[in-house]
């Protein structure tokens, strides 16, 4: 299995998308007609979902080798309310030889009908090499891979911050926490530096921060202070003890002193700065529980937003009257 991210792997031979694999490459106008997209499927709280029939007759798989809550159920929903039959299968990755029992899943479902496989997986490579080796009128998408890669969370953070700011060339966009083993900010990143923002910020202990060759043009920040002030989101960040051999860490108190965002904290950024967090929150270590519940969190209107993010993302992808959707099915690619 390569580790190659995709970037060219998801078009088709005349360039367009055929899969969600990596925000990388995407062009400005592709992440903006997938943002307009998603907010047709934007409902306020309380209203019923947005619902519609693009999907009907297909067939949407979502392969979670990692655990996930928010990111599977989403995808279930999107693919349902847009009238698609929906597997959920929970792997086990133990019972993966070299990839190639995964391989055997993906032929069996298609098979099956099979037209969308979502994939989560803790090592890097999995979604492009399925994507190699499906028939080619079958979609992939991304559903967050290892550290590297969590496309539609990039996107789904991009909306939430769009719907509150119009104009992204003047924002200042502070990322705080492990972001050393986050694939949800390198996605953020990669969707915000295409649409201009003016600044993003890491902040973080040393141990947790990426290479330096990572997120290139992101200001590394040495203290919280430097990092918060001025900002207009601040996104925090779980640890992600299960990517680390050894805690790299301080203590969950010390820790929440030194890099919490507490209500005194936030007083540094712009009043009224936007509250991210892609959860599952550790309310009292990266966040306090009344900034998280406080009134600049955005943390359920981004939950809301990746139903609608998803449901985009999947009727792009597969509402094409130009694709291959009159392919037979079922058919195994070489
Ligand atoms: C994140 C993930 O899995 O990358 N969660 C998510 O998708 N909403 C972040 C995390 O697990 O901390």
């Amino acid at each position: 299995m390569t580790t190659d991210t995709g970037r060219d792997q998801q078009r088709d031979a005349a360039g367009r998308l055929r899969h969600l694999l990596t925000l990388e490459g995407l062009s400005r106008d592709e992440i903006l007609g997938l943002l307009e997209l998603s907010e047709t499927f934007v409902r306020a709280p309380g209203e019923p979902p947005a619902r519609g029939t693009t999907l009907a007759g297909r067939t949407v798989a979502n392969l979670f080798f990692e655990p996930s809550t928010r990111t599977r159920v989403s995808f279930e929903l999107a693919a349902a309310r847009l009238g698609a039959d929906v597997v959920n299968l929970e792997m086990q990755s133990s019972s993966r030889v070299k990839g190639e029992s995964v391989l055997d899943t993906i032929y069996t479902l298609q098979a099956m009908a099979v037209d969308v496989f979502v994939l989560r997986d803790a090592e890097p490579g999995l979604p492009a090499w399925i994507a190699r080796h499906t028939a080619p009128h079958v979609r992939v998408l991304n559903a967050g891979e290892a550290h590297l890669s969590h496309p539609t969370q990039g996107l789904l953070d991009a909306l939430t911050i769009r719907q509150r700011f119009a104009d992204s060339s003047r924002l200042v966009v502070t990322v705080v926490g492990d972001v050393r083993h986050s694939r949800v900010a390198r996605s953020a990143w990669q969707a915000l530096r295409t649409l201009g923002v003016a600044e993003f910020r890491l902040v973080g202990p040393r141990e947790l921060m990426p290479e330096a060759t990572e997120l290139p043009g992101a200001r590394r920040c040495a203290t919280l202070a430097e990092g918060l002030a001025g900002a207009d989101v601040v996104m925090a960040l779980r640890i992600q003890r299960e990517r680390m051999a050894e805690a790299r860490i301080p203590d969950a108190a010390s820790y929440h002193k030194e890099y919490g965002i507490t209500a005194q904290s936030l007083a540094l950024a712009q009043p009224g700065a936007l509250v991210m967090h892609p959860g599952p929150m550790n309310r009292g270590v990266e966040i306090s529980e009344e900034v998280a519940d406080g009134p600049q969190s955005v943390i359920q209107q981004q939950v809301a937003n990746g139903v609608a993010v998803r449901m985009a993302v999947l009727a792009y992808l597969l509402n094409r009257a130009d694709d291959a959707s009159g392919a037979p099915r079922g058919r195994r690619a070489g």
